[in-house]
């Protein structure tokens, strides 16, 4: 063991010597909860050993008074700092070669003692006489299994069991029940009440012994994998974290190249997802269209998907997209085509990522946003409810920001005048429906154009 060895040692020394003295002054016995801890063997009382004696009755030290001093002056001194360094090692690096805690439960005195001459070999072996004695003695004493008799006076095991159970505390203890009873019944009574399992008695030495072993291997083995599954969940989520903060970075690194490449109208992408977000919570509250928004998996899937409604002007050329004066005709076509280049762009994009809604929904902002109500619009010429609703949805909000906003080919109208056009377009240009609402809301609409210019 090299370096840790030397503190180790001298710590087992100390125990010793403290324990020699000790003893003269104590008898154990079996029955008393508090005798029948057996010597500690936990590193920290290793290493600790109390400096003076606890008990106040026999008013003589166990402990000869040189010892007492020789305690004094090792761990009173700079032996703490490198204690403290090799108790950490121990537990980290020899947890596994730590004798694991046994608690037998039995009434019969004849039981136990034979009980903890079998198991006190290989484990630390805790009795207690009672349910009572038991729950006194779990205080202090985290065991890794429980062997339980059922047939007890006051608290039966099936009793000692349930309460056992019920709190978070013991409700991981393995519990193996050591009883006279060998019928099914009583078996399954057992098992269903979360026992491990089963050993009647009189029971064989080697078989309880490697059925211990084998329940705290399970139970090692169970620890280990919830260990490794919390691990595999934190990376999972690390990475989550990971990848959806790189997905945000390069959709807003698009959001931002699309204004970029359209500067007439700076903030549109920003203002229309308000805008959207504002329409459809309206659409929430008052149930209009509800199928289809039940139909969304994820609303703000859908509303962040608005921003690439513009995606195609990316194809269009910046002669067409930045002239100052009225397109021509031809200009204008190409100009109309934007629709189809964002559904053809974002398809592109889909095809890395299929099934993945984002896109599914950022087709159809883009695909039919200059739709109209009528069948007017543009690229298909779609009528009525034939248009998706986010089509319907975007025909307002994107006609609102255009109009109030100033753009390189019209002045900026009011809030008011705008509001007005778009009543005056319903029915023809926009849904119906949605144009109440938004008439409802549209307040709402002055105030993010308010904070957003
Ligand atoms: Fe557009
Ligand atoms: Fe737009």
């Amino acid at each position: 063991m090299g370096v840790a060895e030397n503190p180790l040692r001298i710590a087992r020394d100390a125990e010793r010597v403290w324990s020699e003295g000790e003893q003269r002054t104590k008898k154990r016995g079996i029955g008393d909860a508090a005798s029948v801890f057996p010597a500690s063997r936990s590193p920290s009382s290793l290493f600790f050993p109390p400096m003076k004696p606890s008990r106040a009755d026999s008013g003589v030290s166990p402990v000869p008074r040189e010892f007492q001093s020789a305690f004094r002056a090792r761990y009173m001194s700079g032996m703490t700092i490198l204690v403290t360094n090799v108790l950490v090692w121990y537990d980290s690096v020899h947890m596994k070669s730590i004798r694991k805690k046994v608690i037998m439960v039995d009434d019969n005195i004849i039981n136990l003692t034979l009980g903890k001459s079998i198991l006190s070999h290989h484990y630390d072996i805790y009795t207690a006489p009672s349910g009572e004695k038991l729950f006194k003695l779990l205080e202090a004493v985290k065991p890794d299994i429980l062997l339980l008799d059922i047939e007890m006076p006051d608290m039966n095991g099936y009793e000692v069991i349930k309460r056992l159970k019920a709190f978070r505390e013991t409700a991981h203890i393995p519990v193996v029940f050591l009883t006279i009873r060998n019928d099914n019944n009583s078996e399954l009574e057992g098992l269903n009440l979360g026992a491990v399992d089963y050993i009647t008695k009189p029971f064989s030495p080697a078989l309880l012994l490697k059925r211990i072993e084998m329940h705290l291997l399970l139970e090692s083995q169970k620890n280990t994998l919830k260990i490794y599954n919390k691990e595999l969940e934190t990376l999972v989520l690390k990475k989550t974290e990971t990848i959806l903060g790189m997905q945000n970075s390069m959709f807003n690194t698009v959001v931002d190249l699309i204004e970029f490449r359209d500067a007439s109208n700076k903030g549109h992408l920003q203002r229309t997802y308000q805008y959207l977000t504002l329409l459809v919570r309206a659409m929430q509250e008052s149930g209009i269209y509800h199928e289809e928004i039940a139909a969304w998996n994820d609303v703000e899937t859908v509303l962040k998907s608005s921003q690439l409604h513009d995606i195609g002007k990316i194809s269009i050329s910046t002669d067409i997209l930045l002239k100052a004066g009225k397109l021509t005709e031809a200009e204008f076509e190409e100009m109309k085509k934007h629709t189809v280049y964002g559904v053809e762009i974002i398809g592109k994009l889909e095809e890395d990522a299929p099934g993945y809604e984002f896109f599914k929904y950022a087709k159809l902002f883009a695909g039919t946003h200059h739709e109209r109500w009528d069948g007017k619009g543009y690229p298909y010429g779609l009528q009525g409810e034939a248009i998706p609703v986010q089509g319907r949805l975007m025909a307002i909000a994107d006609v609102y920001d255009a109009l109030v906003s100033k753009r390189l080919y019209n002045a900026m109208q009011s809030h008011q005048e705008v509001v007005r056009c778009i009543k005056e377009g319903r029915g023809t240009q926009f849904d119906p429906e949605l144009t109440d609402l938004f008439l409802t809301i549209a307040d709402g609409f002055e105030k993010v154009l308010e904070k957003e210019l």
